[in-house]
């Protein structure tokens, strides 16, 4: 296919799977996988599964399977060239042939932002970099924290980097769009980001898109953020977002900035993510909701992150993802608090973490005073009406309890105010809404852990679990590479998935389910989507990795075993060990 990587890349990202199925199939999440009546065969069940992680469908009752691609192209009966052309179109991209130039400058971008994160980083290590690695320390940052950021330093001089790039054999004028470079009123160019620590931001894809740089003294703003670019938007961005996902964590921490999420991550809690300079936006939340049930606010004590704490949590409302809130005292933010206070006493605070409603109550509390009778009044009202809005009758019944012991007034009346309030309360959407979201909490499907049945299994199993893991963590390809070849790959399907996997790897790209079924066969891509939805409920450790892998180098596979070794004797197998586990 003569499509370049890099264009498909952007169009899966463009065409989220789960929109573009919703508009055929009526889907229902539960969790983080959605579920529908599947539109390739009739049923009455739902077993039509759509996977955002994976970016993935795939229907246990009649097999089908595959990415966004695949999904538009059999939903419209079209041929894949014009699919492409399809969602090109309807997600505002240039079609492939005719808009060789943005997508051209598309990929000179991504080059010139790895390039330049590399510059930054050796100029971190090297005599220049003096100061700057003064500063991490100060910052008490490790060396391995600043290796797997990828942090770096941007020089003094006014044109490092210009140069740089330029020996690369990238124009000015490329330059400039990147972000990376500036032209002054006379019409020379100079480099935007001079004398900072700089923090590289990176994709879900693991591209460098942009950067963030922070001033360690002297005059300018403390932070300064990439511009928006062709590949970049400012208000989609988060930071470290790509870690975070890897974790497989429910919950994720949001923090306010660069620093903290270092901090974060270098304390062990690795699943914290930041915006970039920006209030959370719709889109970022829509985004945090594909991987995240639950986000911990942790924003900073002041005022403004109290309030930006309130905003964030009606984002997330709407995405149906819960929300509990950090009480930092004694502290400005996270960096500061553990620095202060230790990773022990934070995580302390994460299990204490307040839920949004405790938050709302706590934030109430403050704007009256309760030894004032109208005051108690007011308070007490206004609490009914928060106490409302959730649907347990239970934690209602607690919370009345906990503000008659509060204000010293009788627990019955506050009942009889609920009630009040309840009746006000009924009719908004938000009553309804809040109940939705606690139908959802319980869902939850089979949990095999594959470690108790893995070495029962034959290779093809192996096979398939290896490149399904290195769709999932493009990380862990170093380590599948060092030990196998794609000779030890005997199955023809996954043989061949190798192949393309390792090809798109050495160009660069970090390469999803989505972009491999490119350059894969109908079956190899089927197979692997239910491979993915086997796998989505499952973490796959090293340890069981190396198990695959190690079944794989033990003693070759007998051609007997291939040959009946059928997809569908395998896939029943899988299923009958499930069934046995329930
Ligand atoms: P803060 O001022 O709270 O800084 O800004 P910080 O994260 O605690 O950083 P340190 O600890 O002083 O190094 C929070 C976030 O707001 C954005 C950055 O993303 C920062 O991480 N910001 C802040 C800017 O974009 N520009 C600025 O000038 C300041
Ligand atoms: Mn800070």
């Amino acid at each position: 296919m003569a499509i370049p990587a890099h264009y498909i890349q952007e169009l899966i990202q463009r065409n989220n799977i789960v929109d573009a199925i919703s508009g055929h199939v009526h889907l229902k999440r539960n969790g983080r996988i959605y579920k529908g009546l599947c539109p390739f065969h009739s049923e009455r069940t739902p077993s039509f599964t759509v996977y955002p992680d994976t970016q993935s469908y795939y229907c246990f009752g009649c097999g089908a399977g595959g990415d966004v691609i695949n999904f538009t192209k059999e939903i419209n009966g079209l041929t894949y060239i014009e699919t492409v052309k399809m969602l090109a179109q309807q997600s505002g991209m240039p079609l492939p042939d005719e808009d060789d130039k943005l997508s051209r400058l598309k990929s000179r971008i991504y080059e010139m932002n790895r390039i330049a994160a590399r510059y930054f980083h050796a100029n971190l290590n090297s005599e220049n970099g003096k100061t700057a690695r003064a500063y991490l320390r100060k910052r008490q940052l490790s060396d391995k924290t600043i290796v797997s950021f990828g942090l770096g330093y941007a020089g003094d001089d006014w044109r490092g980097l210009c140069n740089h790039l330029k020996s690369k054999g990238y124009t000015e004028e490329e330059m400039t769009s990147a972000y990376l470079v500036a032209r002054s009123s006379k019409g020379n160019v100079y480099d935007i980001f001079r004398n900072r620590v700089m923090f590289p931001i990176i994709d879900l894809r693991g591209n460098v898109i942009a950067f963030g740089g922070r001033l360690m003294e002297g005059e300018g703003p403390k932070y300064l953020n990439s511009g928006d670019t062709p590949v970049f938007k400012k208000s989609n961005g988060l930071f470290a977002l790509n870690i975070a996902k890897k974790t497989g964590k429910e919950s994720f921490i949001l923090a306010e900035g660069y620093m903290d999420v270092i901090s974060l991550h270098q304390a062990g809690f690795n699943n914290a993510i930041a915006t970039l300079g920006t209030a959370l936006t719709s889109q970022q939340a829509k985004l945090i909701a594909d991987y995240a049930k639950n986000v911990i606010i942790a924003y900073d004590s002041d005022g403004a992150g109290q309030k930006a704490t309130r905003r964030a949590m009606d984002m997330f409302s709407k995405e149906n993802v819960s929300v509990q809130v950090l009480q930092m005292e004694g502290a400005k933010d996270p960096d500061e608090y553990i620095k202060r206070f230790g990773k022990e006493k934070f995580e302390m605070l994460i299990n204490k973490a307040n839920s949004a409603l405790d938050f709302e109550l706590i934030k109430l509390r403050q704007q009256y005073d309760i030894r004032d009778t109208q005051g108690r009044i007011d308070y007490l009202t206004k609490a009914c009406d928060i106490l409302a809005t959730i649907p347990s009758p239970v934690l209602q019944d607690v919370y009345c309890s906990r503000l008659a012991n509060e204000t010293g007034a009788d627990k019955e009346s506050i009942k009889l105010e609920l009630e009040n309030s309840k009746n006000k309360a009924y009719k908004s959407n938000n009553y309804k809404k809040n109940k939705e979201i606690l139908k959802e909490g319980i869902a939850g499907g089979i949990k095999v852990d594959y470690r108790q049945q893995g070495n029962t299994l034959p290779k093809v199993f192996a096979q398939q679990q290896i490149i399904a893991s290195l769709i999932r963590d493009n990380d862990i390809f170093e380590l599948v590479d060092s030990q196998l070849t794609e000779n030890d790959f005997t199955d023809l399907n996954m043989k061949n998935a190798y192949i393309q996997y390792k090809k798109l790897k050495q160009e660069g790209q970090d390469v999803s389910y989505a972009l491999l079924c490119h350059y894969l066969d109908d079956e190899t891509r089927k197979i692997l989507a239910k491979i993915n939805a086997g796998n989505a409920d499952i973490i796959i450790t090293q340890n069981d990795l190396q198990m695959h892998i190690d079944n794989l180098k033990s003693a070759p596979m007998g051609q007997n075993e291939i040959k009946q070794t059928s997809v569908e004797d395998l896939q029943k197998r899988i299923e009958s060990l499930k069934e046995k586990r329930k």
